[in-house]
């Protein structure tokens, strides 16, 4: 079984390569930023649609939330369309689903329309999300495999940074539209970077296509042996005829599986989006009074600390690893979310006034949630999305993938929808420890659960769920 990608490039193949490379990681990088800028957007947007259409809060909530269900819709429909029609055309359909979405949502007449528009894009994210990393994923040589992967959450948080930036100039006037309108042009640049790229080997190997796949492997990693990486892809291949969805679900694959999930869910359960979405009302709480102040300290406090630290991963997931970075970033984003949690004890028990400026407190919160961000971005951010692109066995990596990424949005629905329910119910204190919480649980089950894919070749990650010299399954 070989490891790809030793540091030669084969001499005259190198600039090609860095081509054929920079070109996938534009790819990754402009399906990152629709997903960012559609996750950053709506929160400055609200204000201007709720004036134009007069809606109610639940139809309010229906346009706000109804993205993340269609973006576990168009997860769940993205492995098998991966899989069917190979990642590149899966990736060309998510991206005109996209630019159609925001159009309908920039032209929407009525409240009703704009939802069709939210749930479109919403779909086309969710496909986009599936078929991005996965491509990327296998058009990586090893060695730049982890990076290529979390340069789409650099994207990511870039779109969301870039997301506040346009709320914040554009939120004065009826200029919504024109907020939900501009990601259509992300979406035409992906169209045109994906349709000049070849498929990745690992899928004209599944449709049979071998001179393709071979051709790729030679313009993308030329030192490679060829024969022998044709070999193990096809081996692979060979093992199992046709991922279905039982074979899914089936108890060989149950460690993939859970692993995938439960990462995949427990990187939402830990609060990040209810800080992302919130950070303006976090911050209002904690005595941050005007408005500016507040989507000032959003922007930078989480916006541009979310980016920069995003970049500490992108360098170091593939010589750290993966374990060490989630271990030292669920331990530092539970510890910050109990200061977060404590210095709301402190405001709500002391007669701090509203608008009477910034406490020291507040000062506290705000380090404490700059720690939490940058935790989080360094670690659960772009590793989980590592992970769940890495240990799916190939032949039904792209259903696998599938799953975990769905179960993803459908967590992210529920903090989303529920956060401010459940400030009510047990306070904002009683909230942060909640995910504090769940990052410590994050923290054990890295430990025991995951095992470390540094250095390894898709294959040989592939064996140890299999292979003679698989990992014990810990006692049940
Ligand atoms: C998560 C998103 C989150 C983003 C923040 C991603 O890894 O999946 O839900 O909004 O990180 O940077």
């Amino acid at each position: 079984m070989s490891v790809r990608g030793t540091d030669g490039d084969g001499g005259s193949g190198t600039g090609r390569t860095g081509i054929y490379l920079l070109a996938v990681g534009l790819v990754i990088m402009l399906a990152g930023l629709l997903f960012g800028y559609d996750q950053g957007v709506i929160s400055g947007a609200l204000g201007g649609i709720q004036k134009s259409f007069s809606v109610g809060t639940l139809l309010l909530e229906v346009i706000t939330s109804w993205v993340t269900l269609g973006a576990m819709a168009g997860a769940l429909v993205a492995g098998g369309l991966a899989d069917r029609i190979g990642r590149r055309l899966t990736i060309v359909a998510a991206a005109l689903l996209f630019v159609a979405g925001a159009l309908v949502e920039s032209f929407a007449p009525g409240a009703y329309v704009l939802v069709a528009g939210r749930l479109l894009v919403g779909f086309g994210v969710g496909v986009a999300s599936v078929a991005a990393p996965l491509y990327a994923s296998e058009m990586a040589p090893t060695r730049l495999r982890g990076r290529m992967v979390s340069l789409y959450q650099l994207a990511i948080t870039i779109g969301i940074f870039v997301a506040y930036f346009a709320d914040y100039l554009l939120i004065n006037g009826d200029r919504w539209r024109v907020m939900l309108g501009v990601s259509a042009i992300p979406g035409v640049l992906l169209v045109v970077a994906v349709v000049p790229l070849p498929d990745s080997p690992r899928w004209y190997v599944k449709a049979g296509r071998h001179d393709a796949a071979r051709a790729t492997l030679v313009k993308v990693e030329p030192g490679v042996n060829i024969d022998r990486e044709m070999a193990d892809i096809e081996e692979t291949n060979r093992k199992e005829s046709a991922g279905s969805w039982p074979e899914v679900f089936a108890a060989r694959w149950r460690r993939p599986l859970v692993i995938g999930v439960s990462l995949a869910v427990l990187q939402q359960l830990t609060g990040i989006n209810a800080v992302i979405y919130y950070a303006d009302k976090i911050f209002a709480a904690a005595g941050f009074s005007s408005p500016a102040g507040q989507s000032l300290a959003t922007l930078f406090a989480i916006g541009l600390v979310n980016v920069v630290a995003t970049f500490i991963a992108v360098a170091y997931v593939d010589r750290f690893g993966r374990k060490p970075l989630l271990l030292i970033g669920s331990v530092g984003m539970g510890v910050s979310l109990v200061v977060v949690g404590a210095m709301f004890e402190v405001l709500g028990s002391s007669s701090h006034p509203a608008g009477s400026g910034t406490s020291a407190s507040g000062v506290v919160t705000l380090i404490a949630l700059v720690v939490f961000i940058a935790s989080f971005a360094f670690s659960l951010g772009p590793v989980v999305w590592t992970i769940i692109n890495e240990i799916y066995p190939s032949h039904m990596r792209g259903k696998g993938v599938a799953v975990a990424t769905a179960a993803n949005w459908f967590a992210a629905w529920l903090v989303s929808q529920f956060f401010l329910s459940l400030v009510g119910l047990i306070s904002e204190a009683g909230t942060f420890w909640l995910f504090a919480g769940f990052c410590a649980v994050t923290y054990i089950f890295v430990s025991r659960a995951v095992p470390e894919t540094k250095g390894m070749s898709l294959e040989e990650v592939e064996e140890l769920w299999t292979g003679p010299g698989a990992v014990p399954r810990p006692p049940s």
